[in-house]
């Protein structure tokens, strides 16, 4: 027998369903980028986006950005193979740029617990910046303990585990076009 794949067994085996659909992603991240634009006139922002989960999502919002911005990434340890938080953040990579006066805008892809997002703040907060926002394409919002609030929301998603648009399943499935919720 051939091995099956995850990305096989989520698409043959109807184990997941569309939440959130190609064309609802691209308004909203249209939107997301208008306002940006808007809310950065005469700036220029640094972007930062928190790796792997970001890379579709920031790579799409900031063909809407019409400004001048830089870019950088930075990545934490993930959830590993689980479909539940450690609990702990570690830094894998740190941010190249200087930040002290600059204006920071953090690229997530999910905001689940919150643990990132805070572990984030506290530490870019720390480096000055001239202002400090944070843009996530989705949040959990039942489940996120975060007691600031997030600039920029793409759409509240319900306490679920999603996949697809750069989110994964031990690793995979950040290839899937749209956002999809797995049994
Ligand atoms: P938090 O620290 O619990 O808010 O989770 C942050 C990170 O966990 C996100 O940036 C994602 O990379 C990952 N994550 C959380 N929920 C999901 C999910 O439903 N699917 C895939 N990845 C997730
Ligand atoms: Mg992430």
């Amino acid at each position: 027998m051939t091995a099956i794949s995850e990305f096989q067994k989520v698409v043959y085996d109807s184990k997941f369903r569309t939440l959130i659909d190609r064309k609802q992603i691209e308004k909203r991240v249209q939107e997301l980028g208008k306002e940006i634009t808007r809310d950065y006139q005469g700036k220029e922002p640094i972007l930062i986006g928190v790796l792997n989960g970001c890379f579709i999502f920031l790579a799409d919002l900031v063909r809407f950005v019409e400004l001048d911005l830089e870019i950088d990434f930075i990545k934490l340890s993930s959830y590993g193979d689980e479909k539940v938080s450690s609990g702990r953040v570690e830094i894998l990579k740190d941010i190249n740029a200087t930040l002290k006066n600059r204006h920071v805008l953090v690229v997530e892809d999910i905001v689940d617990t919150g643990l990132s997002i805070n572990f984030l703040k506290q530490k870019l907060m720390n480096l000055k910046p001239a202002s400090l926002k944070f843009v996530s394409l989705l949040l959990k919002k039942e489940k996120a303990k975060v007691d600031f609030k997030i600039d920029y929301v793409g759409f509240e998603v319900s306490n679920q585990f999603v996949v697809g648009y750069g989110l994964d399943y031990k690793q995979v499935l950040r290839n899937l076009p749209a956002v999809y919720v797995m049994d």
